[in-house]
């Protein structure tokens, strides 16, 4: 299982249930990487999308204790345990945890590889974080790309591994 997530300095990924600098090469990126494979994300998260709708082109695993009625398209659990279930006969390198922090947080233990954008600015009044994978010792930061830029704004491509 890997996760994908956009990031600022300090490890920002969301304020007020929007992403905090959409990129669209990171955007392309992310629908490239997760194209016709599982993408695993909360509740909350499925709410940010356009009309709270999957995404297309993939199988939309929605994690939601509380449960209800959800769109056409997902398949909703609420649990780990039933995660495990509804994934267990798909390839694990098919798996993508595409937030938010409640379920990056939860998830951490189970990916092994962590496809961050880090975008080298400060969102002001952040609400969402992830850890700071520099800093957590089980991981480290295999590949990064060079520096890109998009209005100004410097931003890499980095793969952060399980050690
Ligand atoms: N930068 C990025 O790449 C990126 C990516 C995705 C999201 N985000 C940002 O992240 C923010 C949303 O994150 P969030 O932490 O508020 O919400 P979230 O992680 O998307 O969803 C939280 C919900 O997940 C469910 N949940 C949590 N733990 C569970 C468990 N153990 N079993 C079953 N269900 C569980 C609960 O749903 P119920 O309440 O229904 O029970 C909970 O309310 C937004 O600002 C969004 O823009 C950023």
């Amino acid at each position: 299982m890997k996760l994908i997530v956009n990031a600022d300095k300090n490890w920002a990924i969301g304020k007020g249930g929007d992403l905090i600098f959409p990129i669209p090469e990171d955007m392309k990126f992310f629908r490239e990487t997760t194209k016709g494979k599982t993408v695993i994300m909360g509740r909350k998260t499925l709410e940010s999308f356009p009309n709270g709708q999957p995404l297309k082109n993939r199988r939309n695993i929605v994690l939601s204790r509380k449960g209800g009625e959800f769109p056409e398209g997902v398949i909703s659990v609420r649990s780990v345990e039933e995660l495990e279930d509804a994934v267990s006969d798909i390839p694990e390198e098919e798996l993508f945890v595409i937030g938010g922090a409640e379920i990056y947080r939860l998830l951490l233990n189970r990916c092994d590889e962590a496809l961050i954008t880090r975008v080298d600015a400060v969102c002001p009044d952040p609400d969402s974080y992830i850890p700071n994978f520099d800093e957590l010792p089980d991981w480290v930061l295999a590949e990064q790309s060079e520096e890109k830029e998009h209005d100004g704004v410097a931003f890499r491509f980095c793969t952060y591994r399980r050690k």
